[in-house]
């Protein structure tokens, strides 16, 4: 009876430890937004966890003394293939079949989605405009179009939590936008 006890533990120790890595992954991954962000997360976190699992059964099974190397290499080849498919797309990719917006264009957008926060009195918020950047104006908003191209189409932190529902549509306009103002 002591020895089935103590096997059934030995047994669940390693189940459990299958998860540690893809539960630490889950943890961290708020600070990847391009995981979470991605329209498809949930196959996102099924492959990154396949993708531990596989190189957590190699070493389990080297303490066995039995090498299989199809394991952890399966792991990094569906790993890396996670990579490739959420890679940011380059803004010229993702506006590629837009004309290139006016600022005035663009405001519409902005205002829509961002004045919220970003004014001289938020609406959405109990405090002045976040680091002081206002984008009221054609002018503010030429004046920041650095940081909202990076902010808004590269790193997607804003809207902040996408609180007002911005589309891919209107992020891939303010590529073009970015772009279309470039000498
Ligand atoms: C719900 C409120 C909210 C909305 C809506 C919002 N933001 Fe922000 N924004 C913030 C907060 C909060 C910060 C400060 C973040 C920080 O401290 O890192 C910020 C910071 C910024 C910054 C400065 C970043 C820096 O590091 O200097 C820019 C630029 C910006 N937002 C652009 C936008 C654009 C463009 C939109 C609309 C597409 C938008 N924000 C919508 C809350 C918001």
């Amino acid at each position: 009876m002591d020895g089935f006890f103590g096997q059934r533990g030995k047994q669940r120790s390693v189940h459990n430890s299958y998860f540690t890595l893809p539960v630490l992954f889950a943890m961290l991954s708020n600070h990847c937004n391009m995981m979470y962000n991605h329209p498809m997360s949930w196959l996102v976190l099924v492959l990154m966890v396949t993708s531990v699992v596989l190189i957590r059964q190699f070493f389990l099974l080297k303490h066995k003394k039995k090498i299989n190397w199809y394991f952890p290499l399966s792991g990094v080849v569906i790993m890396l293939g996670v990579f490739f498919w959420i890679a940011p797309k380059s803004p010229q990719a993702q506006a590629q079949d837009l004309a290139p917006p006016s600022t005035a264009e663009i405001q519409v957008v902005i205002n829509s989605r961002c004045i919220g926060c970003h004014a001289t009195h938020p609406t959405l918020m109990d405090a002045p405009a976040p680091k002081g950047v206002i984008l009221e104006t054609e002018e503010e908003i030429d004046k920041h179009a650095n940081m909202i191209f990076i902010q808004a189409v590269q790193l997607k932190v804003m809207p902040l939590a996408n609180l007002t529902h911005i589309t891919d549509e209107e992020r891939a306009l303010i590529a073009k936008w970015y772009e279309g103002r470039k000498p």
